[in-house]
């Protein structure tokens, strides 16, 4: 079996790339990434010691180089991990979320057709769904919510939803996707709520929360995510859509709140900033299709994974010192003041 993972330098590309490594012992494993600012090769480097791993550098818009990888390396498997996926970010400029997450999609989906290759994964996000009141408890995302979305990126990956569905329509292509919810665990980049505020707390920076600290988001371990992914290529329906999420909803506050806690922090470095464009209130999946159907139900207790999180941030510092003392300054300076 020969699986090619694109976005494999990112956070959940790199960890489903370890998890194939070590759920699958003699599968082979092809990566693919541009290594945009989010990109990095460091992530991968216990990977790129086994031998059933290659990394190849290359945009999945460039439609030379997809055909040339295609055509050399015979896929029975491609998973579409690659995006912009910055919510802040495709507010500032939206080309390239256009760009990478709708064209970058289509290019790979025409290379997965021409190859003939046996099943297209495409990674989407619950966001394609828009958002929740916060006063209705009793409402969850459910295959069936209409696309309703509001940053350039949940339009960009909701406009590649409708493309791979329509790839399958069209031309009978094996495609599923997933929508997720908000992931955490080792490898995020420091721009997400979770490691920047780690980040921040343990430099004694404020923390900046947009508006009130009140929007809800509905968090999984990565690792569980992974799971999921697998579970729906292997498992999973043709043509079908799965929603991924662990029933853990919570306020950013609380979130902000816990890892100031953990990490012995006071709650005065607690800023609250000028709130996001559009932001979305509420996001809580219904899992229920992919635990009836599939059997998948998350392994990780938030308690459990947010130390583990944390304590993550704390062992392998160099790591993330390394991304926010770059090009992420200037971004930060112009994001934050
Ligand atoms: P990330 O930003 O950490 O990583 C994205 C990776 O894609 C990077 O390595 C980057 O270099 C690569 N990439 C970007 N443009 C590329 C291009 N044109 N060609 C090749 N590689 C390119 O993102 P992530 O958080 O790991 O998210 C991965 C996927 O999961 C995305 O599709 C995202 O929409 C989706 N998703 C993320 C979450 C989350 O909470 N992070 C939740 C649900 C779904
Ligand atoms: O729901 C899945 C999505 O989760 C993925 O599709 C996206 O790729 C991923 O980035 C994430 O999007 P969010 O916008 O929910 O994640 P982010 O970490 O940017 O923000 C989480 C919440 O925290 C959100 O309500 C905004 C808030 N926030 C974020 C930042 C960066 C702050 O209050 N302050 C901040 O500085």
């Amino acid at each position: 079996m020969r699986t090619l993972v694109t976005g494999c330098a990112g956070f959940i590309g790199a960890n489903y790339v370890y998890y194939l490594l070590s759920t699958y012992p003699d599968e082979e494993i092809i990566g693919f990434d541009s290594l945009t600012y989010a990109g990095n090769l460091e992530t991968l480097g216990n990977a790129t010691q086994n031998p059933r791993f290659r990394f190849i550098k290359g945009d999945i818009t460039d439609g030379d180089a997809v055909d040339a990888l295609f055509a050399a390396e015979r896929f029975d498997i491609v998973i579409n991990f690659a995006a912009e996926s910055h919510v802040d970010r495709s507010i500032s400029d939206a080309g390239v979320f256009l760009r990478t997450n709708i064209l970058g999609t289509q290019t790979l989906m025409d290379a997965a057709r021409r190859y003939k290759v046996t099943r297209y994964h495409q990674v989407s996000t619950d966001e394609v769904y828009g958002d929740l009141p916060l006063n209705r408890p009793d409402l969850l995302f459910t295959e069936e919510t209409p696309i309703h979305t509001s940053s350039p990126y949940s339009a960009s990956k909701a406009s590649a939803d409708l493309l791979v569905q329509a790839y399958h329509r069209t031309y009978g292509m094996p495609a599923t996707i997933s929508r997720c919810s908000n992931n955490y665990g080792p490898y995020q980049f420091p721009e997400k709520l979770i490691p920047l505020m780690i980040a921040n707390a343990l430099a004694d920076k404020p923390l900046p929360v947009y508006g009130e600290g009140l929007n809800v988001r509905d968090w999984l371990y990565v690792e569980d995510h992974c799971v999921a992914v697998d579970l729906i290529i292997r498992k999973g329906g043709i043509g079908e859509v799965y929603n991924i999420g662990g029933h853990n909803e919570m306020k950013n506050i609380d979130i902000v709140k816990m890892i100031l806690k953990h990490l012995g922090k006071p709650e005065s470095l607690i800023t609250y900033v000028t709130d996001r464009k559009g932001h979305d209130l509420r996001y809580a999946i219904d899992p229920s299709k992919i635990s009836s159907q599939l059997g998948w139900l998350p392994r990780t207790k938030f308690s459990d994974g947010i130390v583990k999180t944390i304590d993550w941030y704390l062992d392998n510092r160099q790591w993330w010192e390394r991304i926010i003392s770059g090009e992420y300054v200037e971004y930060y300076k112009k994001m934050y003041g």
